[in-house]
């Protein structure tokens, strides 16, 4: 399935326009990064896409069609969330949960039928058939998100939006959940939206990354060409900021200023206060599109 946000925008009350006039495209067999500092819109954008906000203009598509019943919809895309247990029954065990994602979405009926592809399901995220009965608190966190992972698979999910999957998670468990998502990509041809703050595990996951700042996508293309070119400064800020541990992205703003504001946007490009390539032209119009080559683009007047 291809999911599609076309030139979503999310006006929230008060005027905070968290998202602006954003297009992201989830493709089958492929992982979309991204990336952005804290308050950029990330969430509002996967909670859009997973229609539990509705987009104050702009439309959702799946596979091209707009789209209309939640309930369909809930069958194909999955949201996951960085707690993991905060989206299971603390109540019930594996198991059930599985196995009732298995009765109500694949119509499995007998005991044995349903135990049987639960298990083959928690093979497939790398739990074993002892994990049928422990109860979510018995499990650690990489365990729980797998779990998350293995229910949506019982779903019948082809589209998931992972929102800071591993971020709660012990840095040493980390990489099998990222190793996971690939597999699912390479394996079932799932179509993936990671969200993160961290560049790095981006570039070792996705196919494509997409850059935001201050509820617009401000740059995106092929995962290797934004990091190893990236064109628009704040991507090259952030990436410059990587490497280092000890420098965060929230370092930016004693550099470079707060972020921008949602609720009254200046016009021109929302990066000029804290851009060091700034001219005049900046802070009057906002940036044009510019296509880079191979996918890449970037809204930034160094280009036009
Ligand atoms: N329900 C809401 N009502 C009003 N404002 C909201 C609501 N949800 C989010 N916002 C605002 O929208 C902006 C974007 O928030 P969002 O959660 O999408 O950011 P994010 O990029 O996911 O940040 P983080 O990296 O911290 O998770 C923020 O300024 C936030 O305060
Ligand atoms: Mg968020």
């Amino acid at each position: 399935m291809t999911l599609e946000a076309i030139a979503v925008t999310k006006e929230f009350p008060g005027g905070v326009r968290a998202v602006e006039n954003v297009t992201v495209r989830l493709r089958p067999g492929q992982i979309v990064g991204l990336v952005g500092e804290s308050g950029s819109g990330k969430t509002t954008l996967a909670r859009m896409l997973a229609l539990f906000h509705a987009p104050t203009r702009g439309e959702i598509r799946l596979n091209g069609e707009p789209v209309r019943k939640a309930r369909e919809y809930h069958r194909h895309v999955q949201l996951i969330f960085q707690d993991p247990f905060s989206s299971l029954n603390s109540l019930r065990t594996v198991g059930y949960t599985v196995g009732r994602a298995l009765r109500i979405h694949r119509g499995l009926r007998g005991r044995k039928e349903v135990e049987a592809a639960a298990i083959e399901l928690l093979q497939q995220v790398n739990l074993s058939a002892d994990f049928l009965t422990k109860l979510p608190h018995e499990l650690s966190g990489g365990q729980r998100q797998r779990v998350v992972i293995a229910r949506a698979l019982a779903v019948g999910s082809s589209v998931l939006l992972a929102d800071e999957p591993i971020s709660m998670l012990d840095v040493s468990i980390r990489l099998d959940i990222l190793n996971l998502l690939a597999d699912l990509r390479d394996r079932q041809g799932l179509a993936i939206l990671y969200i993160t703050h961290d560049i790095a595990s981006a570039r070792y996951l996705c196919d494509e990354i997409s850059v935001m700042y201050g509820g617009q996508i401000i740059e995106s293309g092929p995962a290797d060409e934004v990091i190893r070119n990236p064109r628009h400064p704040y991507t090259q800020l952030l990436i410059d900021c990587a490497p280092d541990p000890s420098r965060t992205i929230q370092d930016l703003e004693v550099e470079y200023g707060e972020p921008p504001s949602l609720t009254n946007a200046p016009p021109g490009c929302r990066f000029q206060p804290r851009c060091p390539h700034a001219t005049s032209i900046c802070a009057q119009q906002a940036p044009p599109r510019a296509h880079l080559g191979n996918g890449q683009w970037a809204d930034c007047w160094l280009y036009a």
